[in-house]
């Protein structure tokens, strides 16, 4: 995969101190407003899924959003969007979930996911891994079993990896 890991590294842009000074943001809209790259991140992800046997995709907002639509059109699956508490007017699943300060929390529609539904978690960053640790616990949560984590990119530095892979519970967690 060397040649997608240096044409998707190449359109990702470093903004420095954004949102916050000493924060390096990683924007992903130059990989977005590039077909070919898009393209390829979709097939990439799409494969992905294919390969785990999943019968859903899920996407985290917002950017996960971007990312696991066109992916799980590709692959022929659903696509589930995880949201922050409060934005979707359906009965929920609420997963709370601890950050540096404070908590946060993301939903899910009960009725998007059951048993018997295989599921792939997309996103563009795995960072601590907590936002993609409370999407394993929705799913478990609604029955449905977990396929794998895709994300575009990991940040080492942050431990995600360390944090989700027990979470996993041998299911893949692959960074493009
Ligand atoms: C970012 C990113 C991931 C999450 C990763 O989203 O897009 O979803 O943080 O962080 P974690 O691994 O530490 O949980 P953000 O919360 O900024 O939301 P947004 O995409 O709606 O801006």
């Amino acid at each position: 995969m060397t040649g997608i890991k240096e044409l998707l590294l190449s359109r990702i842009r470093d903004v420095a101190d954004y949102p916050t000074p000493g924060v390096m943001f990683k924007d992903i809209t130059p990989l977005l407003a590039d077909p070919a790259a898009f393209a390829a991140l979709t097939d990439a992800l799409a494969d992905l899924s294919v390969r785990s046997g999943a019968t859903k995709i899920v996407g985290l907002e917002a950017r996960g959003f971007i990312l696991g639509a066109p992916a799980a059109l590709r692959a022929g699956v659903g696509f589930i969007p995880v949201r922050k508490a409060g934005k979707l007017p359906g009965a929920t699943l609420s997963q709370a979930y601890d950050l540096e300060y404070g908590s946060a929390e993301i939903e899910v529609h009960a009725e998007d996911l059951a048993a018997g539904d295989r599921v792939m978690v997309i996103d563009d960053v795995l960072a601590t891994g907590g936002t993609a640790e409370a999407s394993l616990r929705l799913i478990r949560r609604a029955g449905a079993e977990v396929a794998g984590v895709a994300v575009l990119m990991e940040l080492g530095f942050l431990g995600g990896r360390e944090r989700l892979v027990p979470a996993l519970d041998g299911a893949p967690l692959e960074a493009l």
